[in-house]
């Protein structure tokens, strides 16, 4: 469910007309609805229910700090993976108790700078990288408060490169591996364990495999009670996919049901970490046509926005719906459609939004809507071919907020400096 809709063959985003956005700001530009992020949110939490849990919002997925506030006001705590996401998480208001850090490379300052802020939970993913902790907390004088992530060698059935929980993944700890380092970690004056956690890819489309890293995960914990360890938190990342073309992903409340019937029996908070599912489709990245051109093999829409602003097309070769912000008199009719490539002007043959794409007649001048861009598409936009980064918008009912400003030249070249010796 959306709030992205036609009234009177003219896109709007909630009740605001998406041609009056683009005319104020300039394209391209990213656009989010409040009340979608607000409607996913809910979904996914509310899904949980009665069950301990805390919902932690994975930033690296859209990570404007308007954004971060409006989950912080629905109760969600942050999932981060570097410095920069613990500082926009804490400036957005998210409370350090609710924030946990996960990835494979934190570096001694990063260490740091998430203990000081007296985060919830590290997420540690080598024995290195717990000495190292154990390291900064004790010249801190601090506990770490960790859990360690697992590495269950499960198929999540997803793209190779955002599959995340498999042996040869460079992701947690093989989860043989695992018990000697929890035993060592006990002993450690300045470590406290409190967590297990997991997160083995993105874009899962299937229950399956969440629910055997689950099965795989109680066992691992079993044998920790065992040696006397006692875990206060489960935490099973994100992962759960969302429909770009046909997939059909399970709804939210499916997925929560299938991990309370596995939760039977475990006394501890379950901690998750939903990206995608709660932001693809409720943003969309507005782009104006710049010209078409038809060569002998093929039909080309040149648009304003390119794999600098979305790469997911580029990268993972990902389908983004794309659609007219103001559908022409007669659309969508057989007659008019035409296979086309919709491209951008970065000097790739890798910098497309769509490839042998069915889409209506676009002319130079027209707006594009491409969709479910919400989830990885600002965050992983870069300044390549020197091209300022788009701005971003959030609507809210009637209104409209620029919560990012375009880039421009000043800021391109903001922090480069010339050397005396070539002055
Ligand atoms: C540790 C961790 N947690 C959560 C997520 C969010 O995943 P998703 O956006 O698929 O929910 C990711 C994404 O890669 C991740 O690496």
């Amino acid at each position: 469910m959306h709030h992205f809709i036609y009234k009177d063959n003219e896109l709007y985003c909630e009740s605001v007309a998406i041609s009056d956005i683009a005319r104020e700001v300039g394209t391209p530009f990213y656009l989010y609805s409040s009340a979608t992020l607000t409607h996913h949110f809910n979904t996914f939490d509310k899904s949980f229910g009665e069950l301990p849990h805390l919902t932690c919002f994975a930033v690296k997925s859209c990570s404007n700090l308007a954004v971060l506030r409006l989950f912080s006001t629905l109760g969600a705590g942050a999932d981060i993976v570097s410095g920069g996401e613990l500082y926009r998480s804490l400036k957005a208001g998210i409370g350090p108790r609710r924030i946990i850090y996960s990835g494979v490379g934190k570096t001694e300052e990063e260490l740091r700078y998430g203990l000081v802020s007296d985060i919830l939970m590290f997420n540690v993913e080598s024995e290195q990288e717990l000495e190292r902790l154990q390291q900064v907390a004790l010249e801190q004088d601090l506990v770490a408060p960790v859990s360690f992530r697992i590495n269950p060698d499960v198929d999540p059935k997803t793209h190779a490169y955002i599959s995340t929980g498999l042996a040869k993944n460079k992701f947690g700890i093989p989860i043989e591996q695992a018990e000697k380092i929890y035993l060592r970690a006990r002993n450690m004056s300045h470590i406290k364990i409190l967590g297990v956690s997991c997160h083995i890819g993105s874009q899962l489309t299937e229950i399956s495999p969440f629910t055997e890293t689950l099965q795989k995960v109680k066992l691992f914990i079993n044998k920790l009670e065992a040696h006397g360890i006692s875990i206060d938190y489960l935490d099973l990342g994100g992962g759960l996919g969302v429909r770009y073309l046909d997939e059909k992903p399970p709804h939210p409340q499916e997925y929560a049901r299938a991990l309370k019937d596995e939760m039977e029996g475990l006394e501890c908070t379950l901690i998750l970490e939903p990206g995608r599912v709660i932001v693809s489709n409720a943003g969309i990245l507005i782009s104006r046509v710049l010209y078409t051109k038809q060569t002998g093999t093929k039909n080309f829409i040149i648009v304003d926005a390119a794999m600098n602003d979305l790469a997911r097309p580029s990268l993972y070769d990902a389908h983004h719906d794309i659609l007219p912000v103001k559908k022409k008199a007669g659309q969508p009719d057989e007659e008019s459609l035409q296979i086309v490539d919709v491209v951008g002007p970065i000097c790739e043959s890798g910098d497309f939004l769509a490839r042998d794409r069915e889409l209506p007649a676009f002319d130079q001048g027209d707006l594009m809507a491409v969709m479910s861009s919400g989830a990885y598409g600002f965050t992983m936009s870069s300044n390549y071919n020197s091209r300022p980064r788009a701005a971003e918008v959030l609507v809210k009912d009637d209104q409209f907020y620029i919560i990012r400003e375009r880039e421009n030249y000043e800021t391109l070249i903001r922090d480069e400096s010339i050397p005396d010796f070539l002055e």
